[in-house]
């Protein structure tokens, strides 16, 4: 039987097949992409380089000689290949279990294509079972905090986390995300919040979802 490893590395295959030549693409950040990262750098396909979204991409890049570029170099990217915590139907997810979640963001909303690569397991009707990251400014936590659960929320501090940007994290149980782009906009609106991981307003393009069956392509 495939394990989720096996599914997860079946995913991030069969999304080579979109990644173009000669183009500059966004990659994400995880177990899936790390997957992705290996077969790019097995492939034939010749990008031109690629925008990280944290530093253990980087390193992952770096050792597997996958030229790196920053945003601020590029007019946009063809396409950005990341995996998901969860994703739904509407192909909007939550994302920033791996931490990266502002990086991811930035990168997916300068791509015109994106393709989440994920196994059956993190393909759900309803978004919310997965706690949703929350990346604050470290002195407005508690501040925030207050406010996710006037929303909601039971948040709670990733103890021992900062983000590649210097931040700190706040899971949060228990919202109704059945709304997400107006709960996306909602705790982003809260002074010290840096960016929340509802990806509604930027969702997937496409889903590379892997079940024990076989990948199908998710539009
Ligand atoms: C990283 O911050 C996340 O958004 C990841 O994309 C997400 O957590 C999926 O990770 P895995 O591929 O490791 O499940």
């Amino acid at each position: 039987m495939a394990t989720q490893d096996d599914l997860k590395r079946m995913a991030a295959h069969k999304a080579l097949e979109l990644v173009p030549h000669g183009e500059y693409i966004g990659v994400g950040t995880g177990s899936t992409v790390k997957y992705f990262i290996e077969a790019l750098a097995a492939s034939a396909k010749d990008i031109k380089g690629a925008v990280s979204t944290s530093s253990s991409t980087s390193a992952l890049l770096r050792q597997h000689g996958i030229a790196e570029v920053g945003l601020n170099e590029v007019n946009g990217l063809a396409l950005y290949v990341d995996g998901a915590d969860e994703i739904n139907h509407s192909l909007q997810m939550i994302k920033g279990g791996g931490g990266a979640l502002l990086n991811e963001k930035i990168v997916a909303s300068a791509s015109r294509q994106f393709v989440c690569i994920a196994d059956e397991s993190k393909y759900v009707a309803r978004l919310g079972k997965f706690p949703l990251p929350v990346e604050v400014i470290e002195h407005a936590r508690s501040l925030v905090s207050r406010q996710l659960l006037k929303l909601g929320g039971e948040p709670e501090l990733r103890i021992g986390v900062k983000t590649d940007n210097g931040h700190q994290i706040v899971d949060v149980s228990g919202l109704n995300l059945d709304q997400p782009m107006s709960m996306e906009d909602a705790i982003n609106h809260i002074p010290g919040v840096v960016e929340n991981g509802i990806f509604a307003r930027r969702p997937a393009d496409v889903l590379v979802l892997a079940r024990a069956g076989g990948v199908e392509l998710v539009y």
